[in-house]
């Protein structure tokens, strides 16, 4: 965790708004707090830090919420994080609540904690990938190419755009 000290004279797309990330940990909710961070933001990072039972795959661990606490720091960023089950509403208000307390207000929440329960990716079979053929040519996307939408939503840029579900899948539900 950071220190009390403020930002000192953060620059930025998100300069001097702090943003709660949920599931932050690693994956895509790491990518978005390196780069909320990056563009000004102190950052409020929770995650489950441990695995969900019947979930078939490991979720993050507390070392991986540290690494993102260190990375958001490195990109010049204050960090509170809290391991909270976001099932959890009393867990999550208070971890919130002290984040608050530290970094003085809230602008931002990105939730992004979640799991998968069907398949991991690489036990997927090439049939059914077929079926989720992206329009646009490309096998993967990137945790930042989510992040950059976040940025924008984050971002006075998007200060009249309200009520929107923005899909960021690489055409993928568009065909
Ligand atoms: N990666 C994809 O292709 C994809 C596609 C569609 C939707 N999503 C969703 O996007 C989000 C991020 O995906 P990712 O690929 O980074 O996944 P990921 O599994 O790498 O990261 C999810 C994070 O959420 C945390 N988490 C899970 N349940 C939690 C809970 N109850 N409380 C707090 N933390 C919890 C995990 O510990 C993990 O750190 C997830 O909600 C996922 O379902 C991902």
């Amino acid at each position: 965790m950071t220190t009390d000290a403020g930002r000192a004279a953060a620059t930025g797309r998100v300069a001097g708004k702090v943003a709660l990330i949920t599931g932050a940990a690693r994956g895509q909710g790491r990518s978005h707090a390196v780069q909320l961070a990056s563009e000004g933001a102190d950052i409020i990072g929770v995650d489950i830090c441990s695995d969900v039972a019947g979930i078939p795959y490991p979720l993050a661990s507390p070392d991986d919420l540290d690494e993102t606490a260190r990375l958001a720091e490195e990109a010049g960023a204050r960090v509170v994080t809290a391991q909270v089950d976001v099932r959890d509403p009393d867990a999550l208000a208070l971890a919130v609540s002290r984040g608050v307390d530290r970094l003085s207000r809230l602008d931002i929440a990105v939730a992004n904690a979640g799991v998968c329960t069907i398949q991991r990716w690489d036990e997927v079979d090439p049939a059914v990938w077929s079926l989720f053929l992206n329009s646009l040519p490309i096998n993967v996307m990137e945790p930042e190419d989510v992040s950059d939408a976040v940025l924008y939503l984050a971002s006075d840029e998007s200060r009249y755009v309200t009520g929107l579900t923005m899909t960021v899948d690489a055409g993928t539900t568009a065909r």
